[in-house]
């Protein structure tokens, strides 16, 4: 029996209606969310997320701010802007794309957005909040997989998730987010001495490792969910996951594919943070 897909294409376009007409709400109150995102440098792979990040604030009728700094930005500059950025009333959620120049220290930067606008969720203060199961803002990949799950309705608590990949931004809050849901988390890394021990043994299986073909189907138990965060290029230049989609699929419950997986909904995501940091000062008004 062959997989199902689950499509994030999809639930990302219903999510944003969604969002959108909630945009509409808003502006009729007079509030217009506002996101801006601050690019530093010129890393290709960065300026087209940033760009579809532009898109689809435009499309669903945010403010979108983009602010470009050379390669050679200081610290100090960098950390001007930001603070100039917490204080504009017409910025509600501040991005600044990674990876940042060597030169530069990411965690002093990350440090530097406040709470209320980090639409990412990498300040410590979220980091935390998520931890210690309080409101926060969610990192947007980990919240696109937790939102997919729920559009299959799958029953996450008391199950066993194995997390490959421990990064900050995908790994390690995923695995938080699933351990908030009462599943039981394993996470698996560079380090971890039988990979295949650990992902055989899944009910749900999340890859977030940047390896293409990295899992396989032996790598998984028969009807796991399967969800793929890889975003790499194969030998022919094809974009590709770190699951072996052709192979897991004959062997999955569930799987995501790559691309039109995970990818659509961490952009779905980013706006849906941006709607609540507009919708908290709203209320405060
Ligand atoms: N670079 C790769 N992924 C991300 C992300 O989710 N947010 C930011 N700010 N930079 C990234």
């Amino acid at each position: 029996m062959s997989a199902q897909i689950i499509d994030g294409k999809d639930i990302a376009r219903r999510k944003q209606d969604h969002i959108g007409k909630e945009v509409q709400k808003l502006k009729g109150e007079g509030m217009t969310p506002g996101l801006a995102v601050i690019l530093a440098g010129d890393n290709t792979a960065s300026k087209t997320y940033v760009s579809n990040k532009q898109k689809t604030c435009r499309k669903l009728g945010m403010y979108s701010l983009l602010v470009e700094l050379p390669e050679s930005v200081s610290e100090a500059e960098l950390i001007s802007r930001i603070g100039q950025l917490n204080e504009d009333p017409a910025i509600h959620g501040i991005l600044v794309q990674l990876p940042l120049p060597a030169h530069i220290n990411e965690k002093v930067i990350i440090e530097t957005i406040s709470p209320e606008k980090d639409v990412d969720g990498f300040h410590p203060i979220n980091v935390g909040r998520v931890m210690t199961g309080q409101d926060a803002f969610i990192p947007c990949t980990p919240f696109g997989i937790m939102e997919m799950l729920d559009s299959i309705e799958a029953d996450v608590s008391g199950k066993h998730v194995v997390v490959v990949g421990r990064s900050n931004i995908v790994g390690k809050p995923s695995g938080q987010l699933f351990l908030n849901k009462n599943a039981t988390v394993t996470y698996c890394h560079s380090k971890t001495a039988d990979l295949i021990e650990h992902t055989k043994r899944a009910d749900i299986l999340v890859a977030a490792v940047g390896k293409a073909g990295l899992i396989t189907e032996s790598h998984v138990k028969d009807g796991a969910i399967v969800i793929d965060v890889g975003m790499n290029r194969n030998q022919e230049g094809k974009l590709c996951g770190d699951v072996d989609f052709q192979a897991v699929k004959e062997k999955a419950g569930y799987i995501t594919p790559v691309p039109g997986g995970v990818g659509p909904m961490t952009i779905t995501m980013l706006m849906e943070n941006t709607l609540k940091a507009a919708k908290s000062v709203s209320k405060k008004g």
